[in-house]
């Protein structure tokens, strides 16, 4: 689609986000000719840089995090042009008549009102105050051109994100505001609904009737890194759970949306949210765990404690490890437990679902065929190797009957030979173009929370007792396996 002239504002703009993720993917966009040709970056931040030090810095970051890097001078350079940069404080009054003086001069340069995105790459505490400036500014009015992103964390709990998303929509209509999850961006985070309603295979069974249960696991290698002060506030169930693992959750048990407009795709994601079984008070302990690290190995490195890591309190009891059960409420799924487990410092890095089928409802084979029979389970892979595979019985060769599991693979990268874009691509283009599908609306991040409240509730009335209680490089705590073994389940592990 040709793409309508548009300035892109990034608050925060030598900060983390801005130097490994926005910039690397906005210019992966330019050299795949995604952006409009009329574009100008905006970068404002505190720090004291000319342009031509800005774009420095700015190239740095895409050689070291983009997956293309910087290396052609030349296309560099086309790019960097478009790079503009206003040192300052933000909620200043100087830094505000300068910044809304360019955007009125760009739309004079291009003969035309250009798409303004505002984007709030700054941390949560300074989301609100970034707002009501913009508002004052009045450079984010016209409901139709002018857009503003929000970064997670949306709030630290139901009551603050109702606040904010109070306070922004009392400036902004809720079609302006984007608000990211950047799973959502992920490849095959969407692939899930190609899977599901561009086919007719697997709709029939994806039901109470044929599911017995669904496994959600989102486990990370690394620590905290350099976010232990952040973090140490915030933990896996506000951090990963709230939004990321129940976003998965949401696609794969959503109903089929009419279109795949943005608000029919959303309603059916919150119709989810809402349908989730409410946990009661007395039965937090039953339906979540925690976990925190302690030191360990993680491939074949020596990682410290969590409570060794910068930035983290001595004696902190904040989670890095969370496992919950979940049942959704409807025609669907009554009956079919959701296990959701996220946690840092784990044994492999890999995000996946995994949906276990119910055995063949006749075992008609003599048992000695069937020793290791294995139910049908379909694993879509949201990372590494992205893909899809399906676990099925086969009879094995020979001349005796015997059954056993073989996996039917679909890789990303074997089927299509390409590099897929990374989160960020896919979702500032969908900004640039107007397209909210993939992003959260209010009413789902209000919903998300009021899921995990009586959790956060619990675990934070009652201080765990036993923590650190699982070793770096470990699968997590005993008492995630014991969460599921009630119902007679276990984790799988990754292949
Ligand atoms: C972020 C969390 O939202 O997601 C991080 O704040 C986490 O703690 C990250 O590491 C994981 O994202 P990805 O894309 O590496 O799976």
């Amino acid at each position: 689609l040709p793409l309508e002239p548009t300035v892109m504002v990034i608050f925060g703009a030598v900060g983390d986000l801005a130097l490994r993720k926005l910039v690397p993917a906005l210019y992966n966009l330019f050299l795949d000719g995604y952006l409009p040709e009329r574009l100008a970056i905006v970068g404002v931040a505190r720090r004291e840089l000319d342009d031509a030090g800005f774009r420095q810095q700015l190239k740095d970051g895409v050689d070291r995090f983009s997956r293309r890097g910087a290396a052609d001078q030349k296309e560099w350079d086309e790019f960097a042009v478009r790079l503009r940069y206003f040192s300052g404080d933000f909620t200043s009054a100087e830094t505000g008549t300068l910044l809304g003086r360019r955007l009125e001069e760009f739309d004079r340069e291009w003969n035309s009102r250009a798409i303004r995105v505002f984007y709030l790459a700054i941390p949560p505490g300074l989301v609100a105050a970034a707002a009501r400036y913009l508002e004052i500014l009045g450079v984010c009015k016209d409901c139709a051109r002018d857009r503003l992103v929000v970064e997670k964390p949306f709030g630290r709990d139901l009551a603050s994100a109702r606040q904010l998303n109070g306070f922004l929509t009392s400036m902004f209509a809720e079609a302006q505001i984007y608000r990211i999850d950047h799973y959502l961006g992920k490849e095959t985070v969407q692939n899930i609904l190609a899977l599901r309603f561009a086919n007719s295979l697997y709709e029939p069974v994806w039901n109470r009737r044929y599911i017995d249960h669904v496994q959600i696991t989102v486990a990370e290698t690394v620590g905290v890194e350099q976010r232990g002060g952040y973090y140490d506030t915030a933990g896996a169930l506000r951090d990963m759970v709230q939004n990321h693992l129940l976003q998965i959750l949401s696609l794969i048990a959503m109903e089929p949306p009419v279109s795949f407009a943005a608000d029919e795709v959303r309603n059916k994601k919150l119709d989810v949210l809402r349908a989730i079984r409410p946990i009661r008070t007395e039965e937090v302990h039953r339906m979540a765990v925690r976990g925190q690290y302690s030191r360990g190995k993680v491939s074949c490195k020596d990682v410290p404690a969590y409570r060794e890591e910068h930035g983290v309190v001595s004696e902190s009891v904040t989670e890095t490890f969370a496992a919950l059960k979940l049942y959704v409420d409807n025609w669907r799924w009554q009956g079919v437990p959701f296990y959701l487990r996220t946690g840092k410092c784990l044994q492999a890095k890999v995000s996946e679902a995994i949906i276990l089928f119910r055995p063949a409802p006749h075992q008609l084979f003599p048992a000695a065929a069937v020793e290791s029979w294995q139910p049908n389970r379909l694993v879509l892979r949201i990372q590494p190797e992205e893909g899809i595979s399906t676990r099925i019985q086969v009879k094995q060769p020979g001349t005796r009957l015997l059954l056993g599991p073989v996996d039917m693979k679909f890789r990303y990268n074997e089927a299509f030979r390409v590099t897929p874009p990374e989160a960020y691509e896919t979702l500032l283009l969908d900004v640039i173009r107007g397209d909210a599908t993939l992003f959260m609306r209010a009413d789902q991040i209000e919903t998300a929370w009021s899921v995990i409240a009586p959790i956060l509730d619990v675990w934070e009335a009652v201080p765990p007792a036993d923590f650190p209680d699982y070793a770096a490089g470990s699968w997590g705590p005993e008492t995630a396996d014991l969460l599921i073994a009630k119902e007679g389940h276990s984790w799988l592990q990754p292949d």
